[in-house]
């Protein structure tokens, strides 16, 4: 067998060690390795380069002899951070293995296929998370990034998985669109340089949301889901909104409120369960940094916990309580009914109040969108935010409104034009009996589960308002 890959080296030195082998194991298998370098360290006649191929997060250090090595031996010296080589050799097990590496590659012949230039922005030293940013088209080739960027794309899978085991189709809500779904006014427009309506005959927009086109197809296949770009032209810099982000939402006919929060919940565990298995060497990698040495302890917490539930106006009451007896001081401390929750309430709710996530439901209607289910005090509506510590708000969802004439009243209280939404009205006529959804911000989950503070570090090129860099 030939072995290509760091990540099949250490499936096999894995096997060796569980097997309790002998020295004679067959770890003589030849290795090809080509990727790059990440240091290269000359100590005499030996070198020490630490390298990388991508199919796995921890390099593995090649160890090349002068006088032993076929090729040349200067040239490989001169490879620079960031230099491609290929290499051919053995693998050989560290007994004494003190910086963790519990194998290393003894190399019988390298190549440099390409050198790096001195001005690599990627350095052996730490990097703060501020300069990786202007260098976004390099930073996958840290181990911050590589980790983050695993997480990104192990967790999308375990999202189509869990809504595929469970009976859910996948639909491609369109990304142009005529209508602003959340009726928020942040929609960005599609022009072309003819002018505003000349390609569509009507103003069209990037989607904020594919719930609207969901609820149609919840009405054929019952349970779907969309995942996919969405984009809000928000001007808040705060370290949780993108210009650009993924959101994955779920839409189930015959579903109500109550039903949806058990869906969110064994969702949002399923989600970070696949990832503490297969992810367990980015979790350790996180660990390792600052403020994240609980992270483990912390996401096996919310999988073993269950979700507490609060109605949006116990939320109310603990907040002004907390301000009564001195226990919270916020920046707004004007808190009453018919507000909405800013990041720095929601936070002290899920992190000081309950200390895990929370469901607030039942909102007051005035703060909501205008296609969310009135409840029968006439006030509230049928909806649901799940928050979670150091974050806030995850997801938010909502039981649809299925009267007509109640849903087009609201869309008129609000102005939005009916025109653009007739045929979304429309479905309220064709046996559409209930339909429950909720929309999840699939960079907020891997800012949860890996600990990054800063949303614009969990998506490969943010854009965000004033950032249209790369
Ligand atoms: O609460 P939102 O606005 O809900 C909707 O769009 C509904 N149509 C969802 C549905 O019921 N199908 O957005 C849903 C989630 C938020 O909870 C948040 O996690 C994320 O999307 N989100 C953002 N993430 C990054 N940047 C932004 N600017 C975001 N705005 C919302
Ligand atoms: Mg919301």
């Amino acid at each position: 067998m030939e072995i290509k890959t760091i990540k099949e080296i250490n499936n096999l030195v894995r096997e060796y060690e569980k097997n309790n082998a002998s020295p004679e194991f067959d770890i003589n298998a030849p290795v090809n390795l080509i990727g790059w370098v990440r240091s290269n360290r000359c100590s005499g006649k030996i070198l020490f380069i630490s390298f990388s191929d991508g199919s796995r997060l921890n390099s593995i250090q090649l160890v090349l002899k002068s006088d032993e090595l076929e090729g040349s031996f200067e040239e490989i010296k001169n490879a620079r951070t960031g230099a491609a080589i290929i290499v051919s050799g053995n693998i050989v097990i560290n007994k004494n293995d003190d910086e963790g590496q519990r194998f290393e590659i003894l190399v019988k012949k390298a190549k440099l296929l390409k050198q790096s230039s001195e001005d690599y922005p990627i350095q052996k030293k730490e990097h703060s998370m501020e300069f990786l940013r202007e260098v976004a088209h390099v930073r996958p080739r840290t181990n911050k990034f590589y980790s983050i960027m695993n997480v990104r794309s192990e967790l999308a899978f375990a999202i189509h998985n869990f809504f595929h085991l469970n009976g859910f189709k996948w639909v491609s809500s369109p990304i142009i669109t005529a209508n602003d779904a959340e009726g928020a006014g942040e929609a960005f427009n599609v022009t072309t340089n003819e002018g505003e309506n000349a390609f569509f005959n009507r103003k069209a927009s990037l989607t904020v949301s594919g719930q609207l086109h969901a609820e149609a197809y919840a009405q054929a296949f019952k349970r779907v889901y969309t995942f996919g770009p969405t984009f809000r032209a928000e001007k808040s810099h705060t370290n949780k909104h993108l210009a650009e982000f993924w959101m994955v939402e779920p839409e189930l006919a015959f579903c109500d409120l109550e039903k949806l929060m058990i869906l969110i919940e064994s969702f949002v565990k399923f989600t970070i369960k696949t990832i503490l298995k297969r992810c367990s060497e980015e979790i350790a990698f996180f660990k390792k940094l600052e403020g994240n040495e609980n992270i483990d302890e912390k996401l096996n917490l919310v999988v073993e916990s269950n979700f507490q539930k609060l109605t949006y106006s116990q939320a109310i009451s603990i907040l002004k309580e907390a301000i009564g007896n001195g226990k919270a001081n916020f920046e707004d401390n004007n808190i009453f009914f018919g507000m909405d929750l800013k990041t720095e309430h929601e936070r002290y709710i899920c992190e000081k109040y309950v200390n895990g996530p929370v469901f607030i439901y039942n909102y007051p209607k005035q703060i909501k969108s205008f296609y969310m289910k009135l409840n029968d005090d006439g006030t509230t509506v049928a909806a649901c935010d799940l928050l979670v510590p150091g974050i806030g708000e995850l997801v938010g969802g909502s039981e649809r409104e299925n009267d007509y004439y109640k849903i087009e009243n609201r869309a008129k209280e609000l102005n939005i034009p009916l025109d653009d939404i007739q045929w979304y009205l429309d479905l309220r006529k064709y046996g559409y009996n209930k339909s429950a959804g909720f929309g999840l911000g699939f960079e907020r989950l891997v800012m949860y589960i890996c600990g990054v503070e800063n949303i614009r570090d969990t998506i490969p090129f943010p854009r965000f308002n004033g950032n249209l860099k790369f």
